[in-house]
């Protein structure tokens, strides 16, 4: 059984203070991967307070293009010093995380969708080891680079690896409704368009409305949930809302 975990830049890191992590979510987060029993996860985390305000400094999102090398690794080091923290404190927990860059293995197409080989990271998967990717900076077809989103990677690895599972752990505990209740389950944008808040802090990838979109696009069932429900989800169950084409 293999399951792809996306877990959230705006869990992880205060978003409303740049370059901040959220120590004792990570800490979770690790704990509940470090006592999980999946045979396969890969992981792969957000950019919070790390590379989104770093790449919206620089005029980079997932729809716009850039090309000066300065502004590429500007992003590059925020999602570096952020990513190195997580594989810290996911190794100091006992998970075996081998770092994967995104940006070495995927490339953007000008329809926005991702295109790249996930050989090694079946092999990594294979060999025992939990492959990490993060939100990065990609090239892009129109020759410049773009940022490639974790939830974009998550869902390609999800396909390419015919994972089982695809989860989205997040700051909230699934997608809200105007009361603020979770929703169980969404099966077209249309019903929830309305209801979904703008994401807090700078999100240059589009936020929960987006998220929701991007995971209607999959024929694998996606579920959104908080930090609270993570051993759930880990424990094979669908907690907070699940997401999945009718
Ligand atoms: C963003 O990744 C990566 C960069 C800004 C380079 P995500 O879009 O997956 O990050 P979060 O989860 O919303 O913070």
């Amino acid at each position: 059984m293999t399951t792809v975990l996306k877990i959230g830049g705006s869990l992880i890191t205060d978003k409303s203070d740049s370059h901040t992590i959220d120590e004792r979510m990570l800490d979770r987060v690790a704990a509940a991967i470090a006592g999980a029993d999946p045979d396969a996860i890969v992981l792969v985390h957000g950019g919070g307070s790390f590379g989104h305000p770093v790449a919206a400094a620089h005029g980079i999102t997932d729809r716009d293009i850039v090309c000066d090398p300065r502004a590429i690794n500007a992003v590059v080091a925020a999602m570096t010093t952020l990513h190195e923290t997580v594989l810290e404190v996911l190794t100091d927990a006992g998970v075996p995380a081998v770092s994967v860059p995104p940006r070495a293995i995927y490339r953007k197409r000008t329809d926005g969708t991702l295109e790249g080989s996930t050989e090694t990271i079946a092999e990594i998967l294979a060999a025992g080891f939990i492959p990490v990717l993060h939100g990065d900076v990609v090239v892009h077809d129109a020759a410049g680079f773009s940022v490639a989103s974790g939830d974009g990677i998550a869902l390609h690895l999800a396909g390419a690896l015919e994972a089982d599972r695809i989860g989205l752990c997040t700051g909230v505990a699934g997608v809200l409704d105007r009361d603020g209740k979770v929703i169980d389950r969404i099966e077209r944008f249309g019903e929830v368009a309305d209801a979904i808040d703008d994401p807090e802090g700078t999100d240059v990838t589009g936020g929960m409305a987006r998220k929701v979109q991007t995971l209607l696009e999959m024929s694998t069932p996606a579920t959104i949930f908080g930090i609270e429900q993570l051993d759930t989800f880990l424990a094979g169950n669908r907690p907070g809302t699940t997401v999945s084409r009718a």
